[in-house]
């Protein structure tokens, strides 16, 4: 018997000894201890802290902040992430979602520095300390700081107050702020808002620049008021007009006054109209340097956070995260023990988890619009809502995407999976839930009115024709692939079930802050994929029903009659399905177009659904992927492969309706081979290699570029993928160099050069990353062939955080 063999033997023998175990409820306490653990976070990666439960219509907090020396400001509030702000970086420095983190905020125009530390425990409470120092010159302006928390809610029952009531001049120098209030999703609890150390400065005025007693900066400012659910993400918006009002209030209360009120003054929140309600304010103006902390306990629960123990809290959260970081994610040669690459990749992955959000609402779909397959124009889709769903995902970008995009989330979950297991099964879990009846899933995902603010309204809209590369599958794979190792490390050599039986009892809240339940306990695994299975079988056979190409039709017979594959819903300009919307394909779309790039994600696709079906013991279904997947193999070689040009391509027709190869050599033309879909010791091998190390064609002193240099669409119209350097398809490249590699080394040339393009890319790859980041304090969306600068949006530790992974591998082949 084979090692692989031999380990599903043991997975179906496990899960043979699950069923008799059942009073172990292995999977009840996993699903109980992981809502618990990834209950509170920040959420809403949108808002620069955003805080909310993975609860529809619950509790959302968040804080905002600007400079109220100047009345113009209240238009330049830091709360949702925007890439024009003039910030030297934001984002997290460390941060687990079952841990906490700490954040920094570094606003060049306000000149100060921000910095928010979030804790949180398996009781579901949390805690945040928040400080801002200013830079050199700004010591004596003012920050306005605000947090927010409202409870959306849909029962009647549900409330949360002050428990102070509101003072109408705010709170003194030192008094907390304490609400209480009852929720159905966690009992009573309490959130209170200190005033921090005695060393905090108020901002203070002489009493002629202040109109009215309520509105003196030196006090902590509370309002409350009704927000229907929905509404509660709009904070920011809320209190500028409550602001407007005021002002408006104080206009009418003293006509031709000649008292010069000071900015910091009017900025300061008031109850004009006297509201009451479940969203709640809490205003503080500082001078200088500040410190102050919000906490929020469960009324019954065990390791409530109090303000006097928060500060060693933090620390230890801080501590917690180094050790488990160190232990997941070990950089290789040269970036192993270079403390300053070490900070690099620890700040990617955080970043990549900050993005993490949970986002609950309808979303808008076309399902009767057809597109037009004889103009190939643009059209128009007019949704209609459906819903609601709720998903847990990582975004591209908190300042330009945040929300879920399916062709992205496969290479946000390969740096996931080697550092929480279990979380990137819970996010896979969330996406695969929305696998409708059809077996489909909207490629960007736009739910509910907060993610649906930042899209514009001609993207809003998704179609149920339209597909997108299923990264997820590959995911899928890798993880079994990390499973098999991994168990064969721990059970190698064991062929006792004795022992498989006692490690179902030794399930712990450590595996699961570890994030690895579900390699020390393939049960839970197998439980896991038996419920998804239904859902990926759907959708694997939506993708090869819609996405069909033709054959017989143009006269094709390669050798499966079955497997050819083209991109639907694509435009004379773009073939935005594909995810790289303007590379260049045939120039006259035609629905005898056959796309190198979807029948190789097809391909892997099914060797996916293999594996699963395997690890299940469907043994018939996994013969009938294993046919699949051959088909596939042997009809990339008989459709795509052009001898001519050396190079598998897209295939069109001419005006005959003559079979013509499509070659723009690049990321798309390397698609069999970053899928794995040729056989070892294929003569292809040589041509790839030679492109992929051809300074003339796709090299480049900082990564693979996308399009060759040699190609007459290079550097033209959007020049989206049409030149720039993208890491999530130069990851696929590494891994597979490593992948083929000891194939190569047959011929010692190829060997050889394989073996430099992926060292030399490797490094470049990783220094142009850092050194961008050094200097902007961001990573981006792509980078230029030329000269490496940064192109598209900023803060982008979506896929391009897979830099970090790409400091973990090998250094050589
Ligand atoms: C801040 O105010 C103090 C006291 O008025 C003054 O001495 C100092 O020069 C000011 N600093 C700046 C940067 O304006
Ligand atoms: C692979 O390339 C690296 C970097 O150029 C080099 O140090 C190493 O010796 C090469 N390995 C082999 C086996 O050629």
């Amino acid at each position: 018997m084979k090692v692989v063999e031999f380990i599903w033997y043991f997975f179906l023998l496990f899960d043979n000894l699950l069923v008799s175990c059942s009073e172990l409820n292995l999977v009840e306490d996993y699903q109980k201890l992981t809502e618990r653990s990834l209950l509170w976070g920040p959420y809403r990666p949108n808002a620069y802290f955003g805080v909310r439960p993975r609860i529809p219509h619950s509790l959302i907090s968040g804080l905002f902040w600007f400079n109220s020396d100047n009345l113009e400001n209240i238009n330049r509030i830091r709360h949702y992430c925007d890439q024009s702000l003039d910030f030297q970086g934001f984002g997290w420095t460390k941060y687990d979602p079952r841990i906490g983190g700490e954040q920094i905020f570094k606003d060049n125009e306000f000149g100060i520095d921000i910095t928010t530390n979030f804790v949180k425990n398996e009781n579901g409470n949390w805690a945040v300390k928040v400080k801002g120092v200013p830079r050199p010159g700004f010591e004596n302006k003012s920050t306005s700081i605000v947090f927010y928390t409202g409870l959306e809610s849909e029962s009647d029952e549900d409330m949360l107050v002050s428990v102070e009531g509101q003072p109408p001049n705010g709170f003194d120098k030192g008094e907390t702020v304490k609400l209480i209030g009852i929720s159905k999703d966690f009992g009573e609890f309490e959130v209170s808002i200190n005033d921090g150390p005695s060393t905090n400065v108020h901002k203070k005025l002489n009493k002629r620049k202040i109109l009215n007693p309520s509105i003196d900066p030196s006090k902590t400012h509370y309002v409350s008021l009704n927000a229907p659910n929905d509404n509660v993400w709009k904070a920011a918006d809320i209190f500028n007009i409550l602001i407007q009002n005021s002002i408006k209030e104080l206009a009418s209360q003293f006509p031709g006054s000649d008292i010069n009120p000071d900015p910091n003054s009017l900025l300061s929140l008031r109850n004009v109209d006297g509201f009451e309600g479940n969203l709640h304010f809490v205003q503080k103006i500082f001078t200088g340097a500040f410190e102050f902390d919000i906490i929020f306990n469960i009324e019954n629960s065990e390791k409530k956070y109090s303000f006097d123990k928060l500060g060693s809290e933090i620390e230890s959260s801080l501590v917690q995260f180094d050790e488990k970081f160190d232990r997941k994610f070990q950089l290789q040669a040269p970036f192993k023990g270079d403390s300053k690459y070490e900070i690099f990749s620890k700040e990617i992955i955080s970043n990549l988890l900050g993005g993490l959000g949970y986002y609950y609402g309808d979303h808008l779909v076309d399902r009767d619009s057809e597109f037009n397959e004889e103009t190939y124009e643009k059209i128009e889709l007019k949704g209609e809502f459906e819903g609601p769903y709720e998903l847990f995902t990582a975004s591209p970008s908190r300042t330009f995407f945040p929300r879920g995009f399916y062709w992205d989330e496969g290479f946000h979950l390969i740096p996931l999976l080697e550092y929480d297991l279990d979380l990137t099964l819970e996010i896979l879990k969330s996406w695969f839930n929305l696998i409708d009846e059809d077996g489909w899933i909207a490629r960007e995902q736009i739910l509910g009115p907060e993610a649906r603010s930042k899209v514009p309204k001609e993207f809003q809209v998704q179609s149920p024709k339209i597909a997108n590369p299923p990264t997820l599958m590959l995911v899928f794979m890798n993880l079994l692939e990390k499973l098999k190792k991994e168990q064969f490390n721990q059970f190698g050599g064991i062929d006792e079930p004795k022992q498989i039986i006692e490690s179902l009892n030794e399930f712990s809240e450590n595996d699961i802050f570890n994030g690895e339940s579900h390699l020390k306990h393939p049960q839970l695994l197998i439980d896991y994929v038996k419920k998804i299975y239904p859902k990926l079988q759907k959708h694997y056979e939506w993708f090869r029903k819609t996405q069909k190409g033709e054959l017989e039709e143009f006269d094709r017979f390669p050798r499966a009659r079955d497997e050819a594959y083209r991109w639907r819903g694509r435009t004379y300009t773009h073939c935005l399905p594909s995810g790289l919307d303007d590379y260049p394909r045939a120039s006259i779309p035609d629905v005898g177009e056959l796309n190198v790039d979807l029948i190789s994600w097809i391909g892997i696709m099914t060797k996916s659904m293999r594996e699963i079906a395997e690890l299940i013991g469907f043994d018939q279904d996994a013969a009938k992927y294993k046919e699949i997947e051959s088909n596939i193999k042997q009809n990339i070689e008989d459709i795509h492969w052009s001898e001519d040009d050396k190079s598998y391509c897209d295939v069109s027709v001419d005006e005959n309706d003559e079979d013509i190869f499509i070659c723009n050599k690049g990321y798309i033309t390397l698609f069999p081979f970053l899928l794995k879909q040729i056989e070892p010791g294929h003569d292809s091998f040589k041509h790839i290699i030679e492109l992929l190390s051809d300074p003339e064609e796709l090299y480049t002193n900082y990564g693979i570029r996308s399009l060759s240099k040699a190609n007459e669409f290079y550097k033209t119209g959007e020049d989206y993928w049409r030149s720039p350097i993208w890491y999530p398809i130069n990851y696929l490249i590494l891994e597979s160099l490593q992948y083929y590699g000891q194939s190569f080394k047959e011929d010692e040339k190829l060997y050889q050069l394989a073996n430099q393009t992926y060292s030399q890319t490797r490094l470049n790859l990783v220094n142009n990353a850092y050194k961008q980041w050094k200097k902007t304090g961001y990573v981006y969306e792509q980078y230029d062939d030329t000269n490496g600068k940064p192109r598209g949006a900023k803060h982008f530790t979506g896929w391009t955080a897979l830099v970090a992974t790409i400091m973990t591998m090998p250094e050589t082949l």
